[in-house]
Formats: structure tokens, sequence, C-alpha cells
């Protein structure tokens, strides 16, 4: 009540941003540049009082004042000042005991940090829901695509299926560059940094940490549970090479990074792997930086989600839209309104028992008979094969192999099999299929 009153007090809503760096600073602007429209939707201006920096005196993309700023993170989690604290800094620690300080101390928590999420949701949303405050992070998945309100909110009711979506810009990116133009994985990375796409050491996006921990916060909220990053299967995207990508193309697909959630009988498929999915699929025309996700419902069907998944505007509007929520909630005294913190234990079904199609791409001795003895391996472990195809290229051959649905164990026993066996020079690539 106490609080009520006092909000229904002050004049304004007091902001206090972690971080002023390609976010922070285009959540900055927007507060600013759209200030009298903001105020007109939550009813009171919301004003930036205090924003923490690791570098004070360096050169910011927005003009702000210098008394704002500070270096010390506390100082704007324990402003009286400041009510809703917007952490843009990015990493564990200190975001992580700094989020928690401002929800013990009542504020409302907007952030924009995946990994920090990814690792410590559950105990966050555990921290907000005991005080009654909100958490918001809509723009730490896909930026500025409505993704988690409509989880949350418009799609609450429905019984959830799938999950499937490309999460990660950068990979997107290069396996477009590779695909396009024919480029191999090392000379799209290069281009992909030197555009800006890419981080010098791409390893969290190449690997698939990103869109793991992405796709960990998309399923805790669609399937109410707590998920954690490290629960998800994970396959990064380093060993694709230009003749996977022609060879798929030939058959009728294109390669992405997808990220899967699905319900299975009540336990949970979580994976991120490449994936050869087929043309006329609805993400694989997403080229590109652009994200997409797709989500099935048994009532609302299949529902698709796309945009630019990065950048410090598309973010920032994400950011500043789970400000307004959480202003309007505190003003009407209805903090933790948006909340729903995981409340079913979800069992994690195991990748070995994954029921899917393989792509394989293999270099054998051409010579009479080998074929056979390939044959007879896929056969022995119950591994069906749909279509192979051989191109010889003299002394060996290319072979490309389509599987029907079988399982990933007996697909790991085959590879290992066909690795051991003398005329397979390569098992090359292995890669699920999506029909
Ligand atoms: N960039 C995107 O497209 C995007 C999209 C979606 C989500 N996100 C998420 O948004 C968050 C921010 O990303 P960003 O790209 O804006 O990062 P960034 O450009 O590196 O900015 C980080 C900001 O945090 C400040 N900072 C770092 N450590 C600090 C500390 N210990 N105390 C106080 N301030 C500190 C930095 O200060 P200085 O400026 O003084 O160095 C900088 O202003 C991350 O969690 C990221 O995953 C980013």
């Amino acid at each position: 009540v106490e609080e009520i009153l006092m909000a229904s007090l002050l004049p304004e809503v007091g902001v206090g941003l972690l971080g002023l760096g390609t976010v922070g600073a285009e959540v900055y602007r927007l507060l600013v540049e759209r200030a009298e429209h903001i105020a007109g939707l939550v009813g009171r201006p919301c004003v930036v009082r205090r924003v923490a920096v690791a570098r004070p005196g360096r050169q910011r993309r927005v003009r702000i004042p210098s008394s704002l700023l500070t270096s010390d993170g506390a100082a704007v989690v324990e402003d009286p000042a400041v009510d809703i604290v917007v952490e843009v800094m990015g990493g564990v620690d200190p975001a992580r005991s700094l989020l928690l300080r401002a929800l013990a101390g009542g504020k409302a928590v907007v952030t924009a940090n995946k990994q920090l999420l990814a690792a410590h949701g559950a105990e966050l949303l555990a921290a907000a829901a005991s005080g009654g405050v909100d958490l918001c992070f809509e723009a730490s998945v896909g930026a500025g695509i409505p993704l988690i309100k409509p989880l949350r909110e418009s799609l609450a009711a429905d019984r959830l299926r799938l999950i499937e979506g490309i999460l990660n810009g950068t990979t997107n990116y290069i396996l477009t560059l590779m695909s396009r133009e024919g480029r191999t994985f090392a000379e799209a990375l290069a281009e992909a940094q030197a555009r800006g796409f890419a981080e010098a050491d791409p390893a969290d996006d190449v690997d698939g940490h990103d869109a793991a921990a992405k796709l960990a916060i998309l399923a805790a909220v669609a399937f109410n549970t707590p998920i954690a990053a490290e629960q998800v299967y994970r396959e990064g995207i380093g060993g694709i090479t230009p003749a996977d990508i022609r060879h798929a193309a030939e058959l009728g697909y294109t390669i992405k990074l997808l990220a899967v959630a699905r319900d299975r009988d009540g336990a949970l498929e979580l994976r991120v792997h490449p994936a050869l999915i087929p043309v006329g699929h609805l993400l694989a025309g997403i080229a590109e930086e652009r994200n997409a996700v797709l989500v099935e419902g048994d009532a609302c069907g299949r529902v698709l989600f796309s945009g630019p998944g990065a950048g410090g505007a598309p973010t920032a509007a994400a950011v500043v839209g789970d400000i307004i929520d959480a202003a309007r909630n505190r003003l009407r005294g209805a903090g933790g309104r948006t909340l729903s913190a995981p409340s079913v234990r979800r069992d994690i079904h195991p990748m070995e028992r994954l029921v899917i199609p393989f792509y394989l791409r293999l270099q054998v001795t051409d010579r009479p008979g080998v074929f056979a003895r390939i044959a007879a391996v896929f056969g022995e472990e119950q591994v069906s094969i749909a279509s192979i195809v051989q191109k010889s290229r003299g002394e060996v051959a290319d072979v490309i192999l389509l599987t029907h649905e079988a399982e990933e164990a007996a697909m790991r026993r085959v590879v290992a099999r066909l690795r051991a066996m003398d005329v397979v020079q390569v098992v090359g690539s292995v890669i699920r299929v999506v029909e």
C-alpha cells in the first residue's frame, strides 16, 4: 500500500540503466526522443536518473549529461529515485548480483541478457515473484521480434507442441553466404566479421551457444518449466562444407542452424544443430542475419514470427516496450503481473532416442562391392536408406545418402562402423533432416 501511495505521489517513473553500449545507447535515445509518446502511454514521464558504464570517460553514441554516469552499478540499483532497473550490460556477473539486489529492493527489472537468463532465469524469476515486482526480458530472444509476450500472454491458453527457430543471426548470415556464393565456412565467417555480423571470437555464435541460451529461455516460457542452456543438445556449423550445401540443394533442401523444442508426450526435446530443411519450409527463406521462430500449438496452429534478430535499435524497441509495461504495472500497484514463474518440472527427452531422418556424405574407394558393404552396415543397425547418390571422381567416389527416420543411437553406431571400414575414406558430414 505504501509503495502504491508513493508511486502515485511521484510525478515521474525513474529509470536506471546498467550499460550504455550498442543497446543501452539506443534505449536512452528512445526514452528521450519518444518521451512524450511514452508518457502518454504510461500516464507519467519515464525519466532516466542514473546510468552505470564500465568507462565513464568514454565517448558515447548519444548525448547524455555526464552527471548521470557512474561506474558503480550498485549506485543505480540502490538509488531511491530509480523505480525500474534496465540491465543492458551483458555477462553473468555482476549483472546477476545487481539484479537480485534490485528485485529485493522492490524495483522492477528489464533485461536483454540471454546469457544471464539461460543460466539463472529461475532464480531471478523466484526473486521477482517473492518481491511482487516485474522481471521483463522480451529483448533477450530475437531482439525486436515479439516472442516472450506472445508465448506468455497471447498464446498462454494453448497447448504448445513445437518451437522451431533460426535464433542466431551470425550463423544464418554465414550459411546464406555459403549457399548463395559457394563460399567456404572460413571465407563466409571472415566476411561476416568484416561486416560486423560476427564477433572477433565467434565461438559463442558458430558453436551454437547463443542459440541454445535463447532456446532455453523460449522453451521455459512456452512449456512453463525451468530450463538451463546446458540441457539443450548443441552442435555448431563449423563442419558444414560448400559440398554439403550443394548436395542438399540438389535434393531440394537448404541448410540452417535450427533450434528445436518439442513436447514428446510430456518430455521435452531440446536441440540446436545444423539441419537440412525442405526449400518449401516456412523457415527456409529466412536469409542473412534475420531470425524467425515457428510456433505450433493445438489451437493456434502454425504461427511464424520473423524479423531482425539483433541490433541496437530493434533490441531497444523491445526493451522500452518492457519499460512501458513495468511502469504501467507499477503505477497501478500491479507489479509482478507479467510474471509466470515456471511451475512444472519436465523430463528432457534423451538425444540418443531422437528419431529423425539423416543426411550423410561419405568418400569411399570406388570399386565393385563397396556399396553393398556400406548398405549392409545400415541394414544391420536397422537404419533404412531412402536414397543414395554416387558421384565418381576416379579412385574415390562421393556418396550422398538420405535415410528414413532412424534412432539417433542407431545412426551413431552406423557412423562408428563406417569410420572403421577400410573402403570408407571419410565420413564427411552427418546432418539431421527436417521433413
Ligand atoms: N547488441 C545486440 O544486438 C543485442 C541483441 C539482443 C540482446 N543483446 C544483449 O544486450 C546486452 C548488451 O549488449 P550490447 O551489445 O549493448 O553490449 P555492449 O555494446 O558491449 O555494451 C555493454 C555496456 O555495459 C557497460 N558495462 C560493461 N560492464 C560493466 C560493469 N561491470 N559495470 C557497469 N557497466 C558495465 C559498458 O560500459 P562502457 O560503454 O563504458 O564499456 C557498455 O556501456 C547483452 O546482454 C546482449 O546479449 C544485445
